[in-house]
């Protein structure tokens, strides 16, 4: 699949206004993206993540025609509020989008959307929004071409998600989605996320996530100033390499179950990942003293009683906890009694691998 595989044919039916609504989760990832090319959001190296249950974005996307078709023309609300600051961002995404979609700008838009976690929570609803909106146009375009979609929608939706947000293109099914060339995963792309081909243990099965929410200020980098300090970075390659290492190796683990070995590669992979923003110019540090307060609770826990818990990290200071099923009360327990201490306000979320987005 190219990008031209992409651009729609002469779109056969006319509709004048309507709406529709999705729900898309976020996804935490195991195997991280961390630096892109310098456009259009492809990835240095491929990514692995599972999609989450409980974390998402709905999103009410209405439309009506318009006389004039020479520009964009939406509003935003989240929450019900009308929200101008986020109108930047989703005029570049459809100015990305618009080779693909040309259908947007004959439309006049009202997009109404709310998360499920609180928004100043420090986590990221760039995943879920995108694909949600992504998805919201791809069922306009579904009425347009009359059914006759001559490409997988899930497919296209993860693509132009992807042009809002890299990781959005991971959030549309579940449970485990790669996105980035491999070749070990039959039909992967840099493209769009695909649903992980292969067999996965029944350890796996139903993970669990609770997010602990550390400091739910705004981010100190945003993710695409981010992805841009890899550019140039002195161990870039290397990382680069490591990543496409580490989505070998997480095939095996998934397929084997060996819970030790997934414990140390998804560790690593989140130490990496603020290693890479440690040593980059200029350079920053995102965890707390409370994440390595957490870490380190996460690390004597798991040496006194076995438990198979382990942590990882998005480009921020909360901390997701991972544990199988199996030990969901224990490790619940262990989250209330020892680590809610360093959330802020206590806070945090419990959430579990979830299988993707709905129309509603
Ligand atoms: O999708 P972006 O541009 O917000 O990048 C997300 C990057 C990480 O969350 C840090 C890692 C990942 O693969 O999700």
């Amino acid at each position: 699949m190219t990008e031209t595989d992409f651009i729609p044919k002469p779109y056969s039916k006319h509709i004048e206004s309507g709406d529709f609504t999705w729900s898309s989760p976020s996804n935490i990832a195991l195997v991280k993206y961390w630096g892109g090319k310098k456009q259009d959001q492809i990835p240095e190296n491929p990514s692995i993540s599972f999609t989450l249950d409980y974390c998402k974005t709905t999103t009410k996307l209405s439309f009506s025609e318009k006389e004039n078709k020479e520009n964009f023309s939406f509003d935003v609300f989240l929450d019900n509020e009308k929200k101008d600051d986020f109108k930047p961002k989703i005029e570049t995404f459809f100015k990305r989008v618009e080779r693909y979609l040309p259908f947007l700008k004959n439309y006049h838009f009202k997009i109404e959307t709310s998360n499920s976690f609180p928004h100043s929570s420090g986590i990221a609803s760039s995943a879920s929004g995108m694909s949600a909106l992504a998805l919201c146009l791809m069922s306009i375009e579904k009425v347009l071409v009359n059914d006759d979609l001559k490409i997988n929608f899930i497919q296209k939706a993860s693509f132009l998600a992807r042009l809002g947000s890299g990781s959005a293109c991971r959030s549309l099914e579940g449970d485990l989605v790669v996105w980035g060339e491999h070749e070990d995963v039959v039909g992967s792309s840099d493209l769009f996320g695909v649903k992980y081909p292969f067999e996965v243990h029944e350890n796996f099965k139903n993970y669990q996530d609770t997010i602990l929410l550390v400091d739910k200020g705004e981010k100190q980098v945003s993710s695409t100033v981010g992805h841009n300090l890899m550019h140039g970075h002195p161990f870039a390659q290397q990382r680069f390499e490591q990543a496409n290492k580490n989505l070998k190796d997480i095939k095996n683990i998934l397929k084997s179950g060996d819970l030790d070995a997934f414990i140390g590669l998804v560790e690593s992979e989140a130490l990496t990942l603020h290693a890479m923003m440690m040593t980059s110019m200029p350079y920053f540090i995102l965890m707390k003293p409370n994440t390595l307060q957490i870490i380190n609770k996460i690390w004597a826990f798991r040496e006194s009683t076995g438990s198979k818990v382990c942590f990882t990290l998005d480009a921020g200071a909360n901390v997701h906890v991972l544990y199988p099923e199996n030990e969901a009360e224990s490790v619940l327990k262990f989250i209330k009694s020892e680590l809610v201490t360093f959330c802020q306000k206590g806070e945090y979320i419990i959430d579990k691998i979830g299988f993707g987005a709905k129309l509603l």
